[in-house]
């Protein structure tokens, strides 16, 4: 018997669709899970966008004011889809109102407003987790499996990049309902929160803990005229970041992000180097891991050394993390699917008691990170995460 599980989507716009598509899709690539989770409300500013949105997806319901969502008693499952400066006031209450919490990330604005939101899942008991949905790439899942393996070996780098180049325009406004990205109240951060916590959640999955970091930061376009007031602000974002970090493990990594970097459309990419072997992953060609084998099973390495060299696996065969539900071997799947995977894994999580990752608190670690890192590059010194040990 499956169990339906009224969803309240709180945001239409890029991961609103995400979303919705996952909360479609999961049953039907995923018909082992005991949760059938149905559309049942929409929350967004605009009633319009919001109502037409609601007839494209098939959402029963639509409000204007996510007060009205989190009291009503007909919804089980709240997924905040709104910009970073709502996260915390909305999970805090559907929380308490003992909704389950889905959130987008990054989880919060700073450390303080992730632990309240922290506290709050914990103290409420209710099912929550942040999307940090590239650990559900199938290829990054891989690199998880062959580093858990010990295919790797003791690490000694890391090294991450996230590079866009959609900011480059000067008169490229900020603010308002599209541009909230470069708003720093509305964001919180720039590429620090938007796409390195994305580095850094995958970069702690694989290698673990980071300790410390040294950063810097650069602002290029000082000021923009933000859309709400038609006035040239100053742009309190950060542009590109650099930094280094310590693992616990004792290994180095190095993570660059950046808006400016001309061609670059999401590049999304992460190398791993141990004693024993690399993994390398690019997300503008996400069905491959790049794998090198330093010693080959079962052979003499003497031998072996002529044979060594970096294998490109194409991370679709029924064998590898998740393709037993898709298609047959070759055939690839894309973005949308990770968000199908992972509320899979959510779902599967909640019935066996086992929640899935990451969850508010792993991703409050992540948060540390990012938080360290924007202290790093305005004191210019090394700062402590405070990371949890795992
Ligand atoms: N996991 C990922 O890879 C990924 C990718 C993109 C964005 N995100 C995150 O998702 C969140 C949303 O980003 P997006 O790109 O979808 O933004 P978007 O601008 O495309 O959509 C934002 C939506 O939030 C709604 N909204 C804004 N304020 C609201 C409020 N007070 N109450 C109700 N609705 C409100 C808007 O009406 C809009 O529908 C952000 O936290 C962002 O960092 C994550």
């Amino acid at each position: 018997m499956t169990k339906p599980l009224n969803v309240a989507l709180v945001g239409y716009g890029f991961m609103g669709k995400a979303h919705a598509n996952a909360y479609r899709k999961v049953g039907h690539f995923f018909p082992e899970l005991e949760h059938r989770p149905q559309l049942t409300c929409l929350c967004a500013r605009d009633p319009d966008k919001a109502e037409k949105f609601a007839e494209t997806w098939g959402v029963e319901s639509v409000e204007s004011d996510w007060r009205r969502v989190v009291e009503r008693d007909d919804i089980d499952v709240i997924d905040i889809c709104s910009p970073n400066n709502t996260h915390h006031d909305l999970a805090i209450a559907a929380a308490e109102a003992g909704k389950w919490v889905l959130c987008e990330k990054p989880l919060a604005m700073s450390t303080a407003e992730a632990e309240a939101m922290t506290a709050a899942v914990e103290k409420a008991a209710v099912p929550n987790m942040v999307w940090f949905n590239y650990r559900r790439v199938p290829a990054i899942a891989l690199a998880r499996q062959l580093v858990d393996e010990g295919r790797t070996g003791r690490p000694f780098h890391y090294r991450a990049t996230y590079l866009q180049d959609w900011t480059i325009a000067p008169d490229l406004p900020q603010g308002g309902q599209t541009l909230w990205r470069l708003d720093v109240d509305v964001a919180g951060s720039g590429v620090t929160g938007d796409l390195l916590a994305h580095s850094i959640d995958t970069a702690m999955w694989l290698n673990g803990p980071i300790e410390q970091v040294v950063a810097a930061t650069e602002t290029f376009v000082k000021e923009r005229v933000h859309q709400a007031t038609g006035n040239a602000q100053p742009v309190g974002i950060d542009d590109a970041c650099m930094f280094l970090a310590r693992f616990a493990n004792g290994s180095m990594g190095t993570f660059e992000s950046t808006r400016y970097a001309r061609g670059r459309k999401n590049y999304n990419t992460f190398e791993l180097n141990g004693a024993d072997g690399s993994v390398h992953f690019d997300l503008e060609d996400p069905q491959y891991l790049d794998f090198f084998e330093h010693k080959l099973p079962g052979t003499d390495q003497k031998v072996a050394d002529h044979l060594t060299g970096w294998r490109r696996i194409h991370a679709t065969n029924f064998e590898h993390p998740y393709m037993d539900h898709w298609w047959v071997p070759g055939c690839t799947i894309g973005y949308e699917h990770t968000f199908i995977n992972a509320l899979a894994d959510f779902l599967a999580g909640v019935a066996s008691s086992t929640p899935a990752q990451p969850d508010f608190r792993c991703a409050l670690q992540t948060q540390k990170v990012c938080d360290a890192v924007l202290k790093s590059a305005h004191t210019g010194e090394w700062v402590t995460t405070g990371v949890e040990a795992e």
